[in-house]
């Protein structure tokens, strides 16, 4: 379970957190929507300790993360961020096998090994494997790093907007990686995105952001409706079901 209380975040005179309490209960895939600027990866920011909260705590089965020491914490809790820069000359295979980091501290053991390859194989970057990271599309680039993250095999895992970049094909398979890696292993998965729909299709709950506080939280048919969606988004929407699943249509 992830524990938030009271967390909040100001630059400058600008509250861009503002008193955010929410509980993530263990396994399942939340989905956290919301408008440019929401604050949305300023939350997944807190809760990773990628930044430091001046107020509230952030505990993560029942550790407080602020606390707890790295090497611990990384063993729990995995984040892709939205903007992956990486400086450095690495191939894809060495930079997924920076996510088994936490559990070998630079000494792979065969099991380790393994990791990298079956991360690989699931996101299909085999024949990619050996190439620089330069040498990637924007799509390939971005599965590399979401397969980093899913290497280091962590119970909880926050990846801001993974479908970045992303073709319709391949953003498909990967939330149904997600939606698979969530009920095989109990995993939590904590996703932010900007398509409604695929929060939708694949979420167990959504969490819409708006100036910085949780505006709305419920299972998908509470969430997909053209009233929440207009006060997140000001946006008019039509929602239609198609599988059983809500659809919104904002487009026309
Ligand atoms: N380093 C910073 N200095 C000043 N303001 C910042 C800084 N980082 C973020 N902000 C502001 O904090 C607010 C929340 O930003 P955040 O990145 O959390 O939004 P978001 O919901 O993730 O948006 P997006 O969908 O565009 O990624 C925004 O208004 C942003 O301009
Ligand atoms: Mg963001």
């Amino acid at each position: 379970m992830i524990e938030v209380r009271n967390a909040r975040k100001s630059y400058g005179e600008t509250v861009v957190v503002d008193d955010v309490s929410i509980t993530v209960p263990a396994g399942g895939v939340i989905s956290l929507i919301g408008a440019n600027g929401a604050g949305k990866s300023t939350l997944l920011s807190i809760i990773s300790r990628l930044l430091p909260a001046p107020a509230g705590t952030v505990m993560v089965e029942g550790m407080d993360v602020t606390t707890t020491p790295g090497d611990v914490l990384a063993r729990r809790l995995s984040i892709l961020r939205q903007d992956n820069q990486m400086t450095a000359r690495l191939t894809v295979r060495d930079l997924i096998a920076f996510g088994r980091y936490p559990h070998s501290k630079g000494r792979p053991t065969v099991e380790d090994r393994g990791h990298v390859e079956r991360v690989i194989r699931y996101l299909e970057l085999e024949a990619v494997a050996h190439r620089f990271l330069d040498e990637l599309s924007g799509g390939q680039r971005q599965r590399a790093f979401i397969a980093m993250v899913l290497c280091q095999d962590t119970r909880y895992i926050l990846l801001d907007e993974p479908l970045n970049n992303l073709d319709v094909k391949h953003a498909v398979a990967m939330m149904k990686l997600f939606r698979r890696t969530a009920d095989a292993f109990g995993k939590t998965i904590i996703l932010v995105l900007h398509d409604i729909n695929f929060a939708s299709c694949y979420s167990d709950r959504i969490v819409a952001m708006r100036d910085g506080r949780i505006a709305f939280e419920g299972p998908p048919e509470e969430i997909i409706t053209p009233a929440v969606i207009r006060e997140v988004y000001g946006v008019e929407a039509a929602i239609q079901e198609i599988d059983g699943k809500r659809v919104a249509l904002y487009f026309r």
